[in-house]
This record gives structure tokens, C-alpha cells and sequence, in this order.
């Protein structure tokens, strides 16, 4: 691998995005939000009123979604079909659906090659699920971040909120058990620590302390940039 890439795969409201995107503002990488394209193929299937289930239709529907990305200022937006959806994809509803549909096999192809291609150009530091599994098993540092629930549903709380959201906590932490059950527990490229990531549980840490470990760890495998 000719550009060094960082994986950090974790259950929904780890805080992945929210590290991801500074380690990568720090170090000078590309911060690639993978759940950003599953949210975004998800939004397509809403929009077409595609259900869930309907795993022929979502087959289908994944010729008809081009789904790319691009950099704004540092900040990736999802296109899909010509249309920049990144502010429409942040929702439960959205999130949810995205959970429910990555389990099928040719969304996850259709994006896995979509994410290999931009590791393939640049330093990069990934989140999702799957990165340090699937993606990018050749990735020279790999992390497991996590949280416990409760901590994790806070967080989401607190980021809807503010964005004039409105939102219940224990329906979200409900949300969100039930999410992390389902990626965890899926047949294709389950939510697991891969055997060489190192587990980050940020539970009583600050985000500075979090972004701090991760450069740390990505220095411990030979990152000498940043
Ligand atoms: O990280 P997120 O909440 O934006 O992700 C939304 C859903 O997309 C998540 O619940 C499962 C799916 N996903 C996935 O299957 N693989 C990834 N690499 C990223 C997200």
C-alpha cells in the first residue's frame, strides 16, 4: 500500500466521525465517513419507497444510485445521483434505514470499491464497520472505538439537540442497541474488532485525549508524518 490509511471501525455514536475528522485534520489525511454513502444509498431507498425487505428491489435500485464523493473546504459531501445530500442524511430515519440495508450484499460491494478506490490515492483514516475487516484489511493502523451505551446515546443526544433536532433519549439509546445488535450480527462483514486493531474505549475520555491516542497508535505503526 503505497499511502498509509488509519481504520477505525465502532458501533453507532462511538464518535468516530467526530475524531476521524480531526486526526485527519491534524495529520493532513483524507477523512473518508463511510456510513455517510450507506446513509446516502439509504435516502435513495426511502425516496423510491423501497422497503427494508424488498431485497430485489434494493438490488436493483443499486444500479440506479450513483453515489460519489467530494471534498468541500476538507469536509466530504455525498452526492447522489447530482444532487449533494450530506445535509439530508443525518437522521434517525435515515441512520436507521442504512443499518437495516447495508446488510445486503450488493449494496456493500457496490460501496466497499467505492472506499477501496479512494484509499487507493491518498493517506486516508476510514470509519464505518467493516474498514479493518473488509475494506482496508491492509490498513497500517487499526482501531476499535467504543463506548459504553449509555454514554453513546448521551453524545447523540446532545449532537441532535443541538442541531434543533427533536429526540428522546431512551428512544435513541433503544435505537442505538438495536442497531449495534444488527451490524454486529449480520451475515456480510459483521461489526468486529479485526484480530490487529486496538481497542479505544472512550467512555471517560475527552475527544482531545481520543484524537492523542490515535495519532499514537498510528505513530507506533510507522506513521512518521503529522
Ligand atoms: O456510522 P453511521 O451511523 O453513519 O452508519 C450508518 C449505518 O451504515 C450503520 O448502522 C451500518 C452501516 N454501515 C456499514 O454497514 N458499514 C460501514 N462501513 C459503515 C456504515
Amino acid at each position: 500500500m503505497a499511502y498509509f490509511s488509519i481504520a477505525v471501525d465502532g458501533p453507532a455514536g462511538a464518535g468516530k466521525s467526530t475524531i476521524a475528522r480531526a486526526v485527519a485534520a491534524k495529520l493532513g489525511f483524507i477523512y473518508v465517513d463511510t456510513g455517510a454513502m450507506y446513509r446516502a444509498m439509504a435516502l435513495y431507498l426511502l425516496k423510491q419507497g423501497i422497503g427494508r425487505e424488498e431485497e430485489t428491489a434494493i438490488k436493483d435500485a443499486c444500479r440506479q444510485a450513483e453515489i460519489t464523493i467530494r471534498y468541500e473546504d476538507g469536509a466530504q459531501q455525498v452526492i447522489l445521483n447530482g444532487e449533494n445530500v450530506s445535509s439530508k442524511i443525518r437522521t434517525e430515519e435515515v441512520g436507521n434505514m442504512a443499518s437495516a440495508t447495508s446488510i445486503y450484499l450488493p449494496v456493500r460491494e457496490k460501496l466497499v470499491q467505492l472506499q477501496q478506490k479512494l484509499a487507493e490515492s491518498a493517506n486516508v483514516i476510514m470509519d464505518g464497520r467493516d474498514i479493518g475487516t473488509c475494506v482496508l484489511p491492509e490498513a497500517q493502523a487499526k482501531i476499535y472505538l467504543t463506548a459504553s451505551p449509555a454514554v453513546r446515546a448521551k453524545r447523540r443526544y446532545d449532537e441532535l439537540k443541538e442541531k434543533g433536532m427533536a429526540c428522546n433519549l431512551e428512544e435513541i439509546e433503544q435505537d442505538i442497541i438495536e442497531r449495534d445488535y444488527r451490524d454486529m450480527h449480520r451475515e456480510h462483514s459483521p461489526l468486529v474488532q479485526a484480530e490487529d486493531a486496538v481497542l479505544v474505549d472512550s467512555s471517560s475520555m475527552t475527544v482531545d485525549q481520543v484524537i492523542e491516542a490515535i495519532i499514537q497508535i498510528a505513530r507506533g505503526k510507522g506513521l512518521d508524518i503529522g
